[in-house]
């Protein structure tokens, strides 16, 4: 399978940002044991701080090849009807990503624009959400169509 792993604003930051709520390890260094994992699936990343490169990279999924992404929007989530827009208008199956449990926490968070256009959501699992969601559509692929 091609899986596509996009992450939001400041989850480039992951490792030293707020380490209490978003632990210390890099998404690069958890993604490059996941890719070491996954041999027989192309998992890729694109990681941005703004929100039009974001929307530009899921409609850009819909065209070359991949089967499923796993979103995690960072605060985008609570804010744009863009981005839900663009998850709408795209064939594929997107499952909503969070690190923290973003229920339990301020209460701004527990609006997401995004949520009913995904096929689900991860959150409050640390990166094993992302591992989780992989796991998912790898062993659902083709059986949902
Ligand atoms: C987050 C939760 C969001 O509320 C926050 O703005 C983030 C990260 C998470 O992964 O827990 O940037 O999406």
């Amino acid at each position: 399978m091609n899986i596509a792993i996009i992450n939001g604003p400041n989850l480039n930051l992951l490792g030293t940002r707020e380490t209490g709520i978003y632990g210390t390890m890099s998404f690069e260094t958890f993604l490059s044991g996941i890719q070491r994992q996954y041999t027989d699936h192309q998992i890729s990343y694109f990681q941005s701080n703004i929100e039009g490169e974001l929307i530009d990279r899921l409609q850009q999924c819909s065209q070359d090849g991949t089967d499923a992404v796993l979103l995690n929007a960072g605060a985008y989530t609570h804010t744009s009807i863009a981005l839900a827009d663009a998850i709408a208008a795209i064939p594929l199956p997107v499952l909503e990503i969070h690190i923290s449990n973003v229920l339990a926490r301020e209460d701004f968070r527990k609006t997401s624009f995004i949520a009913a256009k995904c096929i689900g959501s991860i959150s409050g699992l640390g990166l094993k959400g992302y591992e989780l969601g992989i796991q998912y559509f790898i062993q659902t692929h083709g059986v949902n169509g």
